[in-house]
């Protein structure tokens, strides 16, 4: 059953017991900080905060929805028991039935309860928060959704791109150089125009979702949220823009980004999913907000970026661990039997080895797969006895397995985004993105597999036959 709004989505996970509703918390001090600390926590629940100090009963904040297998299986309908390789191959399979389901048009919703024009618009009402210490701004955009219009192609872009208040009617957007959002945003700036925007910033998991992901280009990612829905998500068309509004979102804004050249304000810092500051502190475009609607005690969606902690299942992983197995496939890569991101920067591929160079292979391939492109700057390939969400595993295989010598590789000059930490500074200074990658096979050799010493890890069958066995002593120790 789709989610047409994020209340929805919201209902069926505290249904389900993974819900935290926390009261009293200052925006500033506690929000970020009560997210990652809980977030690192082996249940990570979505946290709700309302009764925020300073601001009304009902102006909510809610954080990490998507956070954990759990929880991403529910908003992609897949079975919430799924293992993290299961899910991932899961979606990698539903993408394949991919057909467009356009937005319908309507005339209202429940995002029009509360509408604000131009004298009336206020920004500081909602209580954006202060996520990691030493931001430099309140971001009431991190799971926020941003509808640009391609001014040649008539199709409407979607990007998910931090967004932080710099006062009533001003807010400040971070898009870096390699999206698509970008690319529209300097077509309009060329011909010396201001781009139309419209941002939302609570809205329900399909539309996030379809934002997130790295569609090619032309691609009208609200087609693919409908597709993801199983039904059309429904639109009003922006009074000021012309740009569509998801009638179900709960705060959204109209406005225009004037060209960088002629108006940019100070961004950040903003601590990032890669666990750094790296972008600092430097100008970045602004958004003059013209309209303002939002609905009844409207709920922020929170997606703040932390440090990748090993095991937490981050809900960005799927997605491109997905479109990676997808391009293995496309490729004519045989027999994949798993694919997980650990953090931004590790890409780990399993395969039952069928020939020599085949982990090879797999490697290059995933090294060019826009998902990861910008940022997994290690690609290590495993056998298929190696579970790749596994981190402990992973490095066993590694560790044991790989030869440095014989089983590496380095690229040189692959594409990076501006929040990569590792971008030397004169080389940032001067607007150059690039990194090095390392292929890491990590795999048993396959000339000599049948003679590799044979692992003492017990097999799956005789585990699960003791652990069945040996249930009443077992259990005892998980207490
Ligand atoms: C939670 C989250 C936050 C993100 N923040 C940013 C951001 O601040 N700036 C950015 O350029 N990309 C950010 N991204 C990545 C883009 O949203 C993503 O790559 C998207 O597919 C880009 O779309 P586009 O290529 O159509 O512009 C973020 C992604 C997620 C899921």
């Amino acid at each position: 059953m789709p989610f047409p709004s994020f209340r929805e989505f919201l209902q069926r996970v505290e249904k389900a017991g993974d819900l935290l509703r926390i009261e009293g918390a200052d925006r500033e001090e506690d929000i970020g900080a009560l997210t990652e600390i809980i977030s690192a926590s082996p249940k990570h629940p979505m946290l709700l905060f309302d009764k925020i100090k300073g601001y009304p009963q009902g102006f909510r904040v809610a954080a990490k929805p998507l956070a954990g297998v759990k929880r991403m299986a529910m908003a992609l309908e897949l079975d919430p028991e799924l293992s993290h390789v299961e899910l991932v191959k899961g979606w990698k399979d539903r993408m394949k039935t991919f057909r467009p389901v356009p937005p319908k048009e309507v005339k209202d919703g429940p995002v029009r309860e509360n509408v604000f024009g131009r004298g009336e618009i206020d920004l500081l009402k909602f209580p954006a928060p202060k996520w990691h210490d030493l931001d430099g701004g309140y971001y009431i955009g991190t799971g926020s959704c941003v509808f640009l219009r391609d001014p040649e192609g008539q199709w409407t872009n979607m990007g998910v791109y931090r967004v932080v208040v710099h006062d009533a009617e001003t807010l400040g957007i971070f898009i870096n150089h390699i999206q698509h959002g970008r690319l529209i945003l300097q077509k309009y700036w060329a011909q010396g125009k201001n781009c139309p925007v419209v941002l939302s910033f609570g809205q329900d998991p399909a539309v996030f979702l379809a934002a997130a992901q790295r569609e090619p280009w032309g691609v009208e990612e609200l087609s693919v949220a409908g597709w993801l829905r199983g039904e059309p998500v429904e639109c009003i068309k922006g009074a000021v823009t012309g740009l569509p509004i998801p009638a179900h979102a709960e705060i959204v804004v109209e406005g225009e980004i004037p060209p960088f050249e002629r108006e940019s304000r100070p961004e950040g810092p903003f601590g990032e999913r890669t666990g750094y500051y790296a972008t600092g502190l430097r100008n970045e475009p602004v958004i003059k907000v013209k309209s303002l609607m939002h609905r009844n005690d409207p709920i922020i969606f929170g997606e703040p970026p932390l440090k990748p902690v090993p095991g937490m299942d981050h809900f960005g992983i799927p997605l491109p661990a997905a479109a990676v197995w997808s391009a293995l496939e496309y490729a004519g890569v045989q027999d994949v039997k798993g694919v997980w991101l650990h953090g931004p920067f590790a890409t780990v591929i399993a395969i039952k080895q069928r020939y020599e160079g085949h982990a090879k292979q797999a490697a290059s391939i995933a090294l060019g797969v826009r998902a990861t492109l910008a940022m997994s700057r290690f690609v290590i390939v495993v056998d298929e006895d190696i579970d790749p969400a596994n981190l402990s595993d992973v490095f066993w295989a590694v560790t044991s397995r790989c030869d440095p010598a014989v089983q590496s590789e380095i690229l040189k000059d692959f594409p990076t985004s501006d929040i990569n930490p590792r971008v030397p500074p004169e080389e940032r200074a001067e607007g150059r993105f690039v990194s090095s990658r390392m292929i890491i096979d990590a795999c048993r050799p396959y000339r000599w597999l049948e003679k590799f010493p044979v692992s003492n890890v017990m097999s799956a069958k005789r585990k699960a036959e003791m652990t069945k066995k040996w249930q009443h002593l077992l259990k005892e120790l998980e207490k």
